[in-house]
């Protein structure tokens, strides 16, 4: 790959800083580009174009908003290879996955698009007051303005088209700051708001890092909403700045799988590698914690090691390699620290337990405490436990034992401890005969607890990105 300077993406034109930082590919570090790094400077010079643009995006017809995200959906898919090869040397995504990311990201700004032309409002029965006779009432729902958009690393097209797709799609100006370590992919879908006739100024990328850009992006009055998926602390830090605006915090989870002692375990262990190990569990729903009812816990755990040891490890742009690097050096020394802190206080490792060069191998934990890190922390690192339980009340409240809540699976054929699972569990979504890894793209999605709040989903984050306008006519005199 060619070593590029790329600049920042300000009011349609590329602009490149002198101060910059190289970037390196997490798998075997080679040189992938220069990154522009922006000041507080280039944070206003974006948040001021935003603010104008706005002007005119608050004009643009639904079909217009609609017609720009079905271009961005078509571009992505007629560059799909090149996307993905990107997003694989970028993030250390095996080409598999980095394929299906763009896939589904294609299908994100479909339903972005489809979104645009029914955000609805209702009229309201005003004669059901006294007081409220020969009124008519009605809402519509109206943009807000500027969003500034802060997007992490493990999804670098997907959530920024969780972000982009239904704030363009309501009608609002964004000022998207990506990860530092993946800001590649958000550079080429600019490219491509751009190419589909998105007004300039109306998306900004503004590249780097530190406190100081992103309390610029955040404490700025002419911002009207902050999204933001990544840490607990920076969610409370982006909540401490943001005073009376709107925020969506993502803020991730140790989610937990309860597995019942009905199911056919050769059939769903395969599917719980997948959700513990995909993306080197580098997702915020990974899957982290298995509560394995103590009848097959035995089986379940020999069945889950063995099909673990048969993962293949390796370059992200090998067709073969379904593990490959974590994101950063400093990340393999945190989970390798958590693996030994838990080993020295009585859990073993089924399997893995070390790293080879940048990639941390698929660990399997058994005999672990839920005060060890490795379970009440968010590992974020191909790390699971297998916990054994003797019913399903206290599988339940091992699994909310937790500070996080974004999804959590039960495997069951019994319907009515899934709905007792469902009514139990405390956390945003309660995946029922599946893995808490599961996520399509039109449903909702966001947590409870310090997981965070608010909601994606396109319909669901579109009204979280408009302002509910109430209008009554009197209709006599
Ligand atoms: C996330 O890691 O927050 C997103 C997971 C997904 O979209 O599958």
């Amino acid at each position: 790959m060619e070593t590029v300077t790329k600049g920042l993406f300000i009011n349609g034109s590329w602009k490149v800083k002198d101060r910059g930082y190289p970037l390196y590919a997490p798998y075997d570090g080679q040189l992938l580009a220069h990154i522009s790094k922006a000041d507080e400077g280039d944070v206003q010079e974006a948040i001021a174009g935003a603010h104008q643009a706005y002007e005119t995006m608050r004009k643009l017809p639904a079909h217009k908003r609609a017609e720009i995200l079905f271009k961005v959906a078509q571009q992505l898919k007629e560059r799909k290879e090149e996307a993905a090869r990107l997003l694989s040397l970028e993030a250390g995504k095996p080409i598999r996955t980095a394929r299906a990311e763009i896939g589904r990201t294609v299908t994100t700004y479909e339903f972005a698009a489809e979104e645009a032309k029914r955000i609805y409002g209702e009229t309201i029965p005003m004669d059901a007051a006294p007081g409220g006779e020969d009124r008519l009432g009605f809402t519509w729902r109206e943009p807000l303005g500027v969003v500034v958009a802060i997007s992490p690393f493990n999804f670098p097209f997907n959530l920024v088209a969780h972000k982009l797709g239904p704030a363009i799609a309501a009608g609002n100006t964004v000022v998207l700051k990506p990860a530092e370590q993946t800001p590649l992919s958000s550079l080429l879908i600019a490219e491509m708001f751009q190419q589909a006739g998105l007004p300039a100024g109306a998306l900004q990328v503004v590249t780097g890092s530190g406190r100081e850009l992103g309390d610029a992006l955040v404490s700025d009055d002419r911002v009207k909403k902050v999204t933001f998926t990544g840490s607990v602390e920076v969610g409370k830090r982006i909540k401490s700045k943001t005073g009376l605006r709107k925020v969506t915090l993502e803020l991730g989870s140790n989610s937990a799988l309860i597995v019942e002692p009905d199911v056919p375990i050769e059939k769903i262990v395969p599917r719980c590698v997948e959700g513990a190990f995909a993306f080197a569990g580098q997702v915020c729903i990974s899957l982290q914690r298995i509560y394995v009812h103590e009848s097959i816990y035995q089986p379940f755990s020999e069945q889950f090691i063995r099909r673990t040891e048969q993962l293949r490890v390796g370059d992200p742009l090998d067709e073969q390699t379904d593990i490959s690097s974590m994101i950063h050096t400093r990340e393999i020394e945190r989970i390798d620290t958590w693996v030994k802190e838990a080993v020295e206080a009585g859990a073993r490792i089924g399997c893995g337990g070390r790293r080879e060069d940048s990639v941390y191998l698929p660990t399997v934990m058994l005999d672990v405490k839920q005060d060890m890190a490795v379970s009440c922390q968010e590992v974020f690192a191909p790390v699971v436990s297998i916990v054994p339980y003797r019913n399903l009340d206290e599988a339940i409240s091992m699994a909310n034992d937790s500070n996080y809540g974004l999804n959590v699976g039960i495997y069951t054929q019994n319907i009515t401890n899934a709905f007792q699972a469902a009514r139990e569990i405390q956390s945003g979504g309660v995946i029922i005969n599946d893995i808490p890894t599961f996520r399509v793209d039109h449903m909702p999605y966001g947590g409870v607890k310090e997981s965070g709040y608010g909601r994606e989903g396109i319909k669901y984050a579109v009204q979280e990105m408009t302002e509910l306008k109430f209008v009554s006519i009197k209709t006599q005199f």
